[in-house]
């Protein structure tokens, strides 16, 4: 299959140009239950073949097995994309199945040099901190970062999931290039402060989960569908009432999907994608996958233009949807802002 060009955006004002929709690679490794390594190693070739060059991983995907997992294709690639990892989430030694927050200069330091070993590479294209340790203040967070970019061991910054605030705070000790959030037709939560936040500062948003974490594609309507360990079987717009509510929302994308021809998934993205346009600024969505067909098809949806009349039978989704994207959302910015 020939596709046109992946259309190109810049992380930030000083950061590198990339396609326009990035490969989430968490799935791979971590997460939505069982995985072929061999399927996903020829999904990272086809999404770069088709103009996708910014993959997205972090150290706690499996605790550094997703890092692994990229190094060999990272070695054959290295000079054709942009690998961007996070660190904030470690693992307490003597609590393997736990997770805390940590955004502390020791930590840091140690994180990315485990980072930097583990994806076989001398330089971390774009380092994200994952998670907001609101004891730690952010100017001293961002300080041993903008260090590790003067050192040569990073080159660019992200956040994820920070508030307008802590965006503010943190791009005047250095620039950020990306902020990372959940951004889709069920999320839009960061609209009303991150996003505008970011659009004045020049930073790019990278919208995660702009799937719904597959929800919004209609391969499941309900957690029972999903397999044991998968950890979607616990958040709470998959399970029970809120799910059977959640699914009816989908008849709009349904609608929009059929005029266009096109998928769920599709529009979904078309419509992240198109947000660049009413907010001023770079949008680069990750979504996940682990099949070489749906990075197609993915990508095609960068060719769909969407209706004002579309739009607004979609923009509304969102305030009814069930549930919050996550059970605790103490860790994300709309809790803390
Ligand atoms: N910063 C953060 O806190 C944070 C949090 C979550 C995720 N992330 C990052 O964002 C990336 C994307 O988010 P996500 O994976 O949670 O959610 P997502 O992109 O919204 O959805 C991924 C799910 O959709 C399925 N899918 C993908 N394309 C599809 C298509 N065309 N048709 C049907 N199903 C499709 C995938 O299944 P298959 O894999 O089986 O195709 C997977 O189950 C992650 O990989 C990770 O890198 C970051």
């Amino acid at each position: 299959m020939t596709h046109a060009p992946l259309p190109t955006a810049r992380l930030g004002a000083h950061g590198p140009e990339v396609g326009v929709q990035g490969l989430g690679c968490m799935g791979m490794s971590f997460g939505y239950g069982p995985s072929d390594a061999r399927e996903s190693r020829a999904t990272l070739e086809r999404a770069l073949e088709l103009g996708v060059t910014l993959y997205d991983t972090a150290d706690a995907y499996g605790a550094g097995d997703n890092e692994r997992f990229l190094a060999p294709f990272l070695a054959a690639h290295r000079d054709e994309l942009v690998i961007a990892t996070k660190f904030a989430l470690s693992i307490p030694p003597d609590r393997p199945t736990e997770r805390v927050i940590r955004n502390d200069p020791p930590y840091i330091r140690q994180a990315v040099e485990a980072s930097l070993k583990r994806l076989e590479v001398d330089v971390i294209d774009l380092y994200y901190m994952h998670r907001r340790d609101v004891n730690v203040p952010i100017e001293e967070t961002v300080g041993v970062m903008a260090e590790l970019v003067r050192e040569g061991k990073v080159k660019h910054l992200g956040l994820s999931e920070v508030t307008a605030a802590e965006l503010r705070a943190a791009h005047a000790v250095h620039p950020i290039a990306a902020v990372q959030s959940e951004w889709s037709l069920f999320s839009r939560d960061i609209e009303a402060k991150v996003v505008p936040a970011a659009a004045e500062l020049g930073v790019a948003l990278v919208p995660y989960s702009p799937l719904g974490r597959g929800f919004l594609t209609g391969s499941f309507a309900r957690a029972e569908e999903l397999t044991e360990g998968d950890f979607r079987r616990q958040q709470p717009r998959f399970t029970g009432e809120n799910a059977a509510a959640n699914a009816a929302l989908l008849e709009p994308v349904r609608a929009v999907a059929a005029a266009h021809g096109a998928s769920l998934a599709q529009i979904a993205l078309a419509w992240v994608q198109q947000r660049a346009e009413a907010h001023g600024l770079p949008v680069i969505p990750i979504p996940g996958t682990r099949r070489p067909g749906r990075v197609e098809e993915n990508v095609t949806a960068a060719t769909i233009r969407l209706t004002e009349e579309e739009l607004g039978l979609l923009d509304p989704i969102a305030e009814q949807v069930a549930g919050g994207r996550y059970a605790d959302m103490a860790f994300t910015s709309a809790g803390r802002e």
